[in-house]
């Protein structure tokens, strides 16, 4: 195999690949993001990691969430905190339901960019570049917006790095303290039928901390901060590559834009630029799996991306849909099992469960994804497998993009609040709600926590 290098991905062909009109501009501002710092560090990537192969050997619980695409506008305050907030009471409640650790990682800081089913876009008669995130063009539908802009590569950068910041710091005291699960309680409904029972696990998980502290005679630093790691897909090659590192005193080379990069449906072509690129690098790497994914090309991937078996490198995010996961499911289990290596699989109920309505809105209903949460659930467990996390779509705020769930909207009610310029996302409720069934699920099965 030809050697790799960070560019080496530019000798292959890169599906969703941007024209970029004028590439000594591209190559100023990579030249830029190169020379800044980095946004994360090979040691929390490490650590990532390692918590990975843990969970991945039964002893812990991915909780991988966030928008579909981050917008630079939402690099505010309370969108980040919210964001934030809702990942960490469903880590919490997960914690209860797997009693394993929990990893959170948000799709964040990053989750700039994204695949299109189609380069372009019609409307009236007129075909422009389609929007592909605000880290590639903007959305207004005009030939200036629309045409790919390397500066806001650079834009992107910053908004992720203040986006990190503050999430740096949400983590380390009291936002995050787990001496007072009861903080994090501010907004959720009192009304709701769920409401009750998130209060008793508050209740149970603070009662623990009490009891164990009281025991040992000390008040705990280590609950006084919680990690939470970022990921992106890693759709702009350009991006990553410009912050692709060797760092002092270990082996090889990191992407050093986010902890856990992933290789989107659309880009897990084993002969591919985005396949080449995640190959060389030593971050933990994800790839989504689809209905389409052939046995072939899922050894190939696994061949390329996961050689020596490393613990904790890949995490396989199969999306399916609740029509298809009992049926194509166990044989990528199976596959994989034939290639004798591990991975840690993460299921992501949500985009084999988009549909649109006879309105014209695209939304995703909360029975279709918990359909086919308990599915994967059942067929892992069946096959003697283990499902070792979810991968949700979801926001922090009361918007009005996905359909159901105990107090959500009806298909009628979409359009009161609905804000996503992409894939529709569960909000703050119904995230809560899925966490909250999710855990009951795993405590009833017991099943997950089985160490096999
Ligand atoms: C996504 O995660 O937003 C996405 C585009 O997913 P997929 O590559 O699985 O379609
Ligand atoms: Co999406």
């Amino acid at each position: 195999m030809p050697p790799w290098t960070p560019d080496s991905w530019k000798t292959k062909d890169a599906s969703q690949a941007v024209a970029y009109p004028d590439p000594e501009a591209l190559a100023r501002v990579q030249a830029e993001i190169s020379r800044l710092p980095p946004l994360v560090t090979s040691w929390e990537v490490e650590g990532l990691k390692q918590q990975l192969a843990q969970a991945a050997r039964g002893e812990g619980f991915l909780l991988q969430g966030g928008d579909c695409a981050e917008s630079f506008d939402d690099c505010a305050p309370d969108s980040i905190a919210t964001k934030f907030k809702i990942l960490l009471q469903m880590s919490l409640l997960l914690v209860h339901g797997t009693r394993t650790p929990v990893v959170r990682v948000g799709r964040i800081a990053g989750q700039y960019a994204k695949p299109r089913s189609s380069a372009t876009e019609e409307r009236d008669g007129r075909v422009l570049p389609s929007y592909r995130g605000d880290l590639v063009n903007c959305s207004p539908f005009t030939p200036e917006d629309r045409t790919p802009d390397p500066t806001l590569l650079l834009r992107g950068y910053e908004r992720a790095s203040l986006t990190l910041n503050f999430v740096r710091a949400l983590a380390d005291g009291g936002f995050a303290d787990l001496h007072h699960p009861e903080n994090w309680d501010v907004s959720f409904a009192k009304d709701s039928p769920l409401h009750e029972e998130y209060r008793r696990i508050a209740q149970a998980i603070k009662d623990s901390i009490s009891f164990m502290e009281a025991v040992t005679r000390t008040r705990s630093q280590l609950l006084q901060r919680v990690d939470l790691y970022t990921s992106h897909e890693a759709l702009s090659l350009e991006y990553e590559q410009a912050q692709t590192r060797q760092v002092p005193r270990r082996e090889g080379w990191y992407d050093l834009t986010t902890h856990l990069p992933w290789i989107g449906m659309r880009t897990a072509q084993p002969d591919g630029a985005h396949v080449e690129y995640c190959r060389g690098i030593r971050n933990p790497i994800g790839v989504k799996v689809g209905p389409a994914m052939g046995d072939e090309q899922l050894l190939r991937l696994l061949d390329l991306l996961h050689p020596d078996d490393e613990p904790g490198r890949l995490v396989l995010i199969h999306r399916l849909g609740a029509d298809r996961v009992q049926d194509e499911l166990p044989r990528l289990v199976e596959t994989v099992r034939r290639s004798g290596k591990t991975v840690l699989w993460c299921a992501d109920p949500m985009h084999g469960n988009t549909e649109t309505t006879a309105a014209g809105i695209k939304t995703r209903r909360f029975d279709r994804i918990l359909t086919e949460l308990q599915a994967a659930f059942e067929v892992h467990d069946a096959l003697g497998s283990r499902l070792a996390g979810v991968h949700i779509e979801l926001t922090g705020d009361n918007v009005t993009e996905c359909i159901g769930g105990a107090a959500g909207p009806t298909e009628q009610e979409l359009h009161l609040d609905y804000r996503s310029k992409v894939d529709p996302r569960l909000n703050y409720h119904q995230a809560l709600e899925m966490a909250l069934l999710i855990a009951r699920h795993l405590r009833r099965d017991g099943s997950p926590q089985r160490a096999r």
